[in-house]
């Protein structure tokens, strides 16, 4: 099939790249002329692991091509993806500004019927008013003077950066969201060969398809922030996270996915379309209190590290050297947008402290983002520990999981590692001379709870973070 992708993001370009790889003539569409000149070359924008090779195939095979004007590309196009970003907006709606652009446009050049699939994760409703805009100059008719008939369809994407190329070819669902038979059974062969079990395939009508997206990412976000309350409690309480989680993980019900105490969700995603659920729920009239939960769990998070390095430092990071490692929002990408480690560091150098940070494969993005805040990059993890206060971890890299701290405690001054993605044991840590915090850590002090217990009272451990706060107020 002739398809055309427009938007070569994180989502269009795999897209793209793996629709080509399956035998259809794809070209990909981007308004950023850098971008397009680079995938021309052959480079790729971002780093997500497997597609540097698959671009480059897929290119050189001549069925991938890139374009910056819609009008060159659609003319022949049997199928037009968007994929176009669809960032929150300051109230926390989405913003369809590109995406509705494009729409505007494609109204204007689209000259044969085809199908417009959105992609591009978008409040309910977004497609029906797209149609309308493709349609509304529908009085235009093709070669033969036949009325053109665009038709929309709705295919919610569910790759994870990091993984987006195996996900894409090998997915847990495809979800396609239509009006009209004809238009099921063109999206039904385009993904063909990749619903390899014959059980990936979803149908229904566009508007489910659309909450479909924001109903998975509620459901994750859910989880993360419900494992974060969870270590928070069993910390307070006295009881080990870890220990609760294999539990959790033996049910069936529950399973182990996004089982993960840490610093909470960031990323292009799961904040946008939490905020962007919420948002359509206020102007229904519905409530969601969960989803509102949820986002100031999550939110919670970062301050209860943040609190619990300015305790560490008695409330003063004036003059304090930290070292941060892990600037993406997670391993395998070098997305940063949400990403906690650019909040942390944020407030770190606000509260007068100087950070120097290291990631593999993000420093060039995070370095944009926070082209406002003075911090420093170092060449490899253990440059940025010279005579660090304090180390924080803050993604889970591999390169992370193992280091060499001996090295570190050489290199640093101080000697905390605050582990916000729970990588290390604080066994392990002591017998490097290293001291430990991660969140939801144990926080019972022995002799209160054996003077409550004694006294017959039920044990309440003194909050920390209350402690710390009237210790050093604002
Ligand atoms: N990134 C993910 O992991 C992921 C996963 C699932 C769904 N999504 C959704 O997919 C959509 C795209 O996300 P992304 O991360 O790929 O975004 P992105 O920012 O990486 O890419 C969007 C691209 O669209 C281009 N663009 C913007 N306006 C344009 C226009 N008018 N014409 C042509 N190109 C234009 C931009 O230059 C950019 O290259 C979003 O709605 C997002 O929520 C993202």
């Amino acid at each position: 099939m002739n398809i055309v992708v427009i938007g070569a993001g994180y989502v269009g370009l795999v897209t793209g790249c793996c629709l080509a790889e399956a035998g259809n003539r794809v070209i990909c569409v981007d308004s950023d002329l850098k971008k397009i000149k680079a995938l021309e070359a052959g480079h790729l924008p971002f780093y997500e692991p497997q597609l540097g090779d698959l671009l480059t195939i897929q290119r050189d095979s001549g069925r991938l091509i890139f374009e910056v004007s819609i009008e060159d590309a659609v003319e022949k196009a049997d199928i037009v993806f968007l994929a176009v970003g669809t960032p929150a907006n300051e109230d926390g709606s989405a913003d369809l500004k590109n995406l509705l652009n494009c729409a505007k446009d494609l109204a204007r050049v689209i000259t044969s019927d085809c199908i417009v699939v959105v992609k591009s994760t978008v409040p309910v409703g977004t497609g029906e008013y797209i149609e309308k805009i493709l349609n509304q100059s529908s009085e235009r008719a093709d070669r033969s003077d036949r009325k053109i008939r665009i038709r929309i369809a709705s295919n919610p994407e569910f790759l994870a950066e990091g993984r987006a190329v195996q996900d894409f070819r090998h997915p847990d669902r495809i979800v396609i969201g239509a009006a009209d038979p004809q238009c099921f059974a063109i999206l039904e062969e385009l993904y063909e060969p990749f619903d390899y079990d014959g059980q990936r395939l979803i149908f229904m009508d566009v508007r489910s398809a659309e909450f479909a997206k924001y109903a998975c990412n509620s459901m994750l976000a859910a989880r993360i922030s419900m494992i974060n309350e969870l270590s928070g409690l069993a910390g307070a309480l006295g009881a080990e996270i870890s220990s609760i989680c294999q539990v959790l993980e033996a049910d069936p019900r529950i399973g182990g996915s996004y089982l993960h105490p840490g610093v909470g969700y960031g990323g292009s995603c799961l904040p946008k379309d939490l905020s962007a659920l919420i948002y359509s729920a206020k102007r229904m009239g519905e409530p969601a209190d969960m989803l509102r939960s949820i986002q100031r769990v999550n939110l919670s998070q970062r301050d209860r590290l943040l609190d619990a390095i300015r305790e560490h430092f008695m409330g003063d990071l004036s003059s304090k050297k930290i070292a941060v490692w892990g600037l993406s929002f997670k391993p395998g990408t070098n997305d940063v947008r949400a990403a906690p480690s650019l909040t942390l560091i944020r407030d770190l150098v606000e509260d007068g402290a100087c950070v120097h940070a290291y990631d593999p494969v993000a420093q060039q993005t995070a370095n944009a983002a926070l082209a406002e805040t003075e911090v420093g990059f170092g060449k490899a993890a253990m440059d940025v520990c010279k005579d660090a206060d304090a180390l924080v971890v803050m993604t889970e890299w591999d390169e992370f999981k193992r280091p060499d701290f001996n090295v570190i405690k050489r290199q640093m001054r101080g000697n905390m590692i605050f582990d916000s993605r729970a990588l290390y044991r604080p066994e392990t840590l002591r017998k490097y001379g290293l001291k430990h915090y991660r969140l939801g850590q144990k926080r019972v002090i022995e002799s209160e709870l054996e003077e409550e217990t004694k006294a017959g009272r039920p044990f309440h451990a003194r909050s920390t973070r209350e402690t710390s706060k009237e210790k050093h107020p604002g």
